[in-house]
């Protein structure tokens, strides 16, 4: 139900939708895009970045919150933790409970190994859980992996690495094909086939979804496998630190349980970091559409025990974040809703982007439409502009919102907004980390050895943008290999003596870089009680 004050507006979009003047701008050329990202776009605030003074990226400027994270004292003391007898003693050791680390862990005890998972919260409890419009797969007969890596790496500004990339498209038709087996119910037509749609930057409809649930209903699947295999998840309870063995190689993490605060020690041959992202850091103040655990842990903790971040200078700002009403402020509005025919209109009914555009270029025009030009409807929580909902039926048919995108129906019914007859008001919320620690194609760090990464704390497999529906597909693809092969390099590993002594060389580096922080990290939990430490 909107107030008096949007009804003006909302006749201006709902006179352009019956007088059919929607008609959008043409797609940007390469040179306007760079102009608007330069413009608009929150990577490109200089004054927003810090240059990192201690550890494998020093020099390198990141977010100004990720760089007092990365930068901040350890949790424990090195000299304090008794690494002579674990808790647990693993082949493979799996930080995270969210789609990458499920999908590993599955791989990982396919192939035979002793594999834990350890999670701060609960298994699912990730952006997993929380992606709504789909995953792609170029599994159609007008469609290649080829063609989706040129989407993908285009989208990316051609920063992607080529050999992830490569790895995310061609491995992508098998995941959907895996997914299914296990059980996850895709959408289909009435032949059975998969219903597939286009994304912001795809060339052709290769994004399969399971309605506007598709994480939901792939987290539940992967939760059901890992359960029925019985491969022990240890709960709230949070990896901290990394442990090394004396010859520099990965060997396990210190635990630390999230009620009790008792500290424990997990051995492993192998780990794998799959802790996701970072929206809860809140970067530049943006509200998040990720879960209360994004925390970007694993940055923290790989880089603590010297392995190098790629890219983590750039985040993605979703454009279609809910600007009102103010208790879903910031939540995903699946871009599915766009794929499905609704426009980004101003305050005065204008389309003012092509809907296909890039996330990037999608979240500048919003900024520069609101902030520059004017256009924006006040929401009483900022600026926002509309989403014209109700052009969904008009192009679809009646019933279309309830069939394809029935969860966003029911989080605007929630608060008396009904989207089949309503706009939504919409502006960019931060969504996904692009960057994040550096591997190689079989999902090893680029300089830790035995140390994996699968899932959004991985930086490089999309470049400087993501398209959607390619990091569903990552955590399948990324995580399934990771599993695999830190399943097989454990069987190959004698760990040496565990050591902690990497903690105490960074506890150094601060000191020497003069670096005056009373911060602790990885930060594991948002704390919204205390003003400014969002
Ligand atoms: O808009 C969305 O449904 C988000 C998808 C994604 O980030 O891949």
């Amino acid at each position: 139900m909107y107030s008096e004050k949007f009804t003006e507006s909302i006749k201006a979009v709902e006179a352009a939708r019956e007088n059919n003047i929607t008609l959008e701008p043409a797609r940007m050329t390469a040179q306007q895009k760079e102009d608007l990202l330069k413009a608009y776009h929150p990577d490109y605030k200089e004054d927003e970045f810090e240059e990192l003074k201690i550890g494998p990226n020093k020099g390198e400027k990141v977010p100004r919150e990720l760089a007092a994270t990365l930068q901040a004292h350890s949790r424990i003391k090195a000299d304090e933790i008794d690494l002579s007898n674990p808790a647990y003693d693993v082949d493979v050791l799996i930080i995270g409970g969210g789609g990458a680390g499920s999908s590993a862990a599955i791989e990982a005890h396919e192939a035979g190994a002793k594999v834990m998972i350890v999670t701060k919260l609960r298994i699912g409890d990730a952006n997993t859980m929380m992606a709504e419009g789909g995953i792609q797969a170029a599994d159609k007969e007008n469609d290649s992996p080829a063609i989706h890596f040129v989407d993908a790496f285009g989208g990316g500004h051609f920063a992607a690495k080529r050999e992830l990339l490569s790895k995310l498209v061609c491995d992508a038709p098998d995941a959907i094909l895996w997914l299914s087996e296990l059980g996850v119910e895709f959408d289909k037509d009435a032949e059975g086939r998969m219903i597939t749609t286009h994304g912001g930057g795809t060339s052709r409809k290769r994004m399969h979804a399971a309605k506007d649930y598709s994480g939901a209903e792939i987290m539940r699947t992967l939760r059901d496998e890992v359960l029925n295999r019985d491969i022990p998840v240890v709960d709230f309870t949070s990896a901290i630190e990394l442990i090394l063995d004396e010859n520099g190689k990965a060997a396990g993490a210190v635990l630390m349980n999230m009620e009790t605060k008792e500290l424990m020690v997990a051995k492993a041959k192998t780990v794998i970091i799959a802790t996701g992202g970072a929206g809860r850091m809140h970067y530049q103040g943006f509200p998040t559409s990720n879960h209360y655990g994004a925390t970007a842990d694993g940055l923290v903790l790989g880089y603590r025990a010297g392995a190098k971040l790629l890219y983590a200078d750039t985040l993605q700002y979703h454009p279609t974040g809910a600007a009102y009403p103010e208790q879903i402020f910031g939540a995903l509005v699946t871009e599915k809703v766009r794929s499905l025919g609704a426009k980004l209109v101003n305050a005065k009914g204008e389309v003012f982007m092509h809907p296909l555009e890039t996330r990037d270029v999608a979240a500048a025009s919003i900024i520069r439409e609101c902030n520059d030009r004017h256009n924006g409807v006040e929401t009483g929580n900022g600026l926002g502009v509309w989403l014209d909902t109700p052009m969904i039926e008009k192009i679809g048919g009646e019933g279309t919102i309830e069939a394809r995108i029935p969860a966003m129906m029911r989080m605007f019914a929630k608060y008396g907004i009904d989207i089949r007859k309503e706009p939504i008001l919409v502006y960019p919320t931060l969504h996904y980390q692009n960057g994040g620690l550096d591997i190689t194609a079989d999902g090893m760090t680029t300089n830790v050895e035995n140390l994996y990464v699968a899932g959004e704390a991985v930086g490089g497999i999309h470049g400087r943008n993501r398209l959607m529906g390619n990091s569903l597909l990552d955590i399948i693809v990324f995580g399934r290999s990771a599993g695999k092969n830190a399943a097989a390099k454990s069987k190959e590993t004698t760990v040496g003596k565990l050591t902690l002594d990497h903690v105490a060389a960074f506890e150094n580096e601060i000191a020497e870089a003069h670096i005056e922080t009373d911060m602790v990290s990885p930060k594991l939990l948002p704390n919204y009680t205390k003003q400014n430490n969002i």
